[in-house]
């Protein structure tokens, strides 16, 4: 029992009470500064070569390699929800050094491509990750010099043929993520010379070396070992990911991207104020697995905390949010 003392505190009531525009919901609403919208999240979606039925990504709970099929189902279930786009990842069957399986016409994700935009045509913004990690079967970004390193300049040229093939194949945008210098620049002009003027460019811009990317390297099912050290940022730097970001502005990038996203807020603030092209961040995989296993021992609420999440990167500056909650989260939106 605490025993208060016996003269009472004069209190002079505030004039200024910040809390009346708190006090009610249709209040709360009007004055919001950020909003949530379906029309501004991508969904990434992983498809594997030889699959029939999706397969459940152990350590990304709700999350599945899809088969051929089922990803059509996911793309039109995208494009009824009314989201901005998908984002294509595809593993395929065989790796080999090259990542030859990027470039192949018949290739996993140059196919699913054309399955997507047949299904979903001008619906969603139908988007692919310009990368070789997924093929290649030493689990780097680009090809290996004879002493193990990347070859920043070989790289570039398979990225532009890879540009090129899911061009072909129909895509709308690509999403160059391997951190070669010079991506953006070489991409967009393997596109133009070869016609493909209207595909544009998202710019895995500011991707940082990221512990948080894990639950991605099963779901992929990546052969890395080691790390991305040499080509992917500090997470130390910050002022760095705005001279990529403007480095890819110059070289044509339509959109930039900063990712991972929530440890990374500082950066899309910096980069959405220093650039004049559309900032994207991408909500990663640890990220999404930290909020679902946290959900999965009833220590956090998991609705509030998804739309938390997506809300505090949009109001960093994120213009476009990618997210394995997208079409969870336009669900919530519309049931309000
Ligand atoms: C590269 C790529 C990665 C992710 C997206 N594109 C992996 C990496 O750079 O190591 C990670 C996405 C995530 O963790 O959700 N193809």
């Amino acid at each position: 029992v605490v025993d208060y003392p016996q003269v009472p505190v004069e209190v002079r009531a505030p004039v200024v009470r910040p809390r009346r525009l708190r006090s009610t919901p249709a209040l709360r609403s009007m004055v919001a500064e950020t909003g949530l919208e379906a029309r501004r999240l991508v969904l990434p979606l992983f498809v594997r070569e030889g699959l029939s039925e999706p397969v459940e990504i152990a350590s990304m709970p709700g999350v599945v390699q899809h088969s051929r099929a089922s990803l059509l189902a996911a793309a039109a279930e995208a494009a009824e929800l009314g989201l901005g786009g998908v984002m294509l990842f595809g593993v395929p069957e065989h790796k080999d050094a090259a990542g030859s399986g990027a470039l192949d016409p018949d290739g996993v994700l140059n196919l699913a491509i054309t399955d997507v935009v047949g299904e979903v045509g001008d619906a969603l913004t139908v988007m692919s990750d310009l990368c070789l990690d997924e093929f290649t079967d030493h689990g780097h970004c680009g090809l290996l010099t004879a002493d193990g390193r990347v070859d920043n300049d070989r790289t570039l040229a398979a990225y532009g043929e890879m540009a090129r093939a899911h061009a072909a194949a129909g895509v709308d945008m690509v999403g160059p993520s391997g951190m070669m210098d010079g991506q953006v620049a070489v991409v967009r002009e393997a596109l133009d010379t070869a016609e493909f003027t209207d595909v544009s460019i998202l710019a895995y811009s500011a991707k940082y070396a990221s512990a948080f990317f894990g639950p991605f390297r099963e779901a992929v099912a990546s052969s890395l070992e080691g790390d991305r050290r040499t080509y992917q940022q500090d997470p130390a730097n910050a002022v760095e990911g705005v001279r990529e970001a403007l480095l890819d502005v110059e070289q044509g990038a339509d959109l930039v991207m900063v990712k991972p996203a929530m440890g990374y807020l500082d950066v899309v603030r910096r980069v959405r104020d220093a650039v004049s092209v559309p900032v994207a961040a991408y909500n990663v995989s640890g990220e999404y697995a930290m909020v679902e296993a946290a959900a999965r021992q009833g220590w956090i609420e998991r609705e509030p905390a998804i739309l938390e999440t997506l809300l505090s990167i949009r109001r960093a500056g994120a213009d476009v949010v990618l997210t394995y909650w997208a079409a969870e989260a336009a669900r919530l939106l519309q049931r309000g």
